[in-house]
């Protein structure tokens, strides 16, 4: 997101110091106490790339019970983010400027119960395809801090990246559900963000999907340079009421 510097950004950031998380120390000694912000939080949700937070706002509403951590690393898009939850007096948003890439060293194993994706940058052609936020190297990031049928939200208005994205998922033992190319074919669906009110308006179709985190029993192995044939690993869910075992083919 480009965005014009703003003078006056830290007195507005400080105004709502009280959302904001200082991760300047790596690893945050907040790794596995997020929930000490809120202990009587039923889960903790993520959003990566925020921006102007109308979707981190309004989820976060909707869900009191709920901890939300939204993470952004350009803190002029996220001090209007963190204004919004700050107007509407939210208890349960924490904000912090940071990038996605070093999610492992802000949480503990486990500790996440779902990441939202929301609209990330497509970065065209192959060159920065691994810059992507749903770039399987992403995706065995977020791996480590979602717990065994823990999930990730993505939303996209851009074709490519999405088809693109459906392929990286299950190379990184995520199953997917809620496929679809069309989300608001039938009418307004879920809390829109900004990016997302735009491009509806323009007449875009939003494309949307649910990717689960699969138990996997033993690390990825390493391509193997004399095999051109797929891989074939066995994953399960691990949770109770999820589907049984199945194959899933890695094209390695
Ligand atoms: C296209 S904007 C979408 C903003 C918002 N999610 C929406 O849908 O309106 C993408 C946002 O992701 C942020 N972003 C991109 N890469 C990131 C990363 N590695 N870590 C954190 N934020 C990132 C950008 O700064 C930008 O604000």
């Amino acid at each position: 997101m480009r965005m014009r510097k703003k003078p006056n950004l830290l007195p507005r950031m400080e105004r709502c110091g009280h959302l904001l998380i200082d991760t300047s120390e790596k690893p945050s000694p907040r790794r596995g106490h997020w929930r000490e912000l809120m202990p009587e939080a039923t889960a903790l949700h993520l959003e990566l790339g925020c921006g102007k937070g109308r979707f981190t706002a309004e989820t976060a509403a909707q869900n009191p019970d709920v901890l939300f951590i939204a993470v952004e690393r350009v803190p002029d898009a996220m001090v209007i983010a963190m204004e919004r939850a700050n107007e509407l007096g939210l208890k349960n948003v924490y904000f912090m400027d940071d990038d996605a890439a070093r999610l492992p060293l802000l949480f503990a194993p486990d500790e996440v119960d779902r990441i939202y994706i929301n609209f990330c940058d497509p970065w065209p052609g192959n060159r920065h395809s691994k810059r992507r936020l749903t770039a399987v190297g992403f995706l065995e990031l977020y791996r480590q801090v979602l717990r065994d049928g823990g999930q990730i939200h993505f939303k996209t208005d851009n074709h490519d990246l999405y088809e693109w994205s459906l392929f990286q998922f299950p190379k990184a033992a995520f199953e997917l559900s809620e496929v679809t190319r069309n989300l608001h074919e039938k009418g307004i669906c879920g809390v829109m963000t900004d990016y997302e009110e735009k491009f509806h308006n323009l007449g875009t179709p939003i494309n949307r999907c649910v990717g689960t985190k699969l138990f996997r029993a033993a690390p990825p192995p390493a391509p193997c340079p004399l095999s051109h044939s797929p891989a074939v690993r066995r994953y399960s869910v691990a949770a109770p009421s999820a589907s049984p075992a199945f194959d899933v083919r890695l094209g390695l």
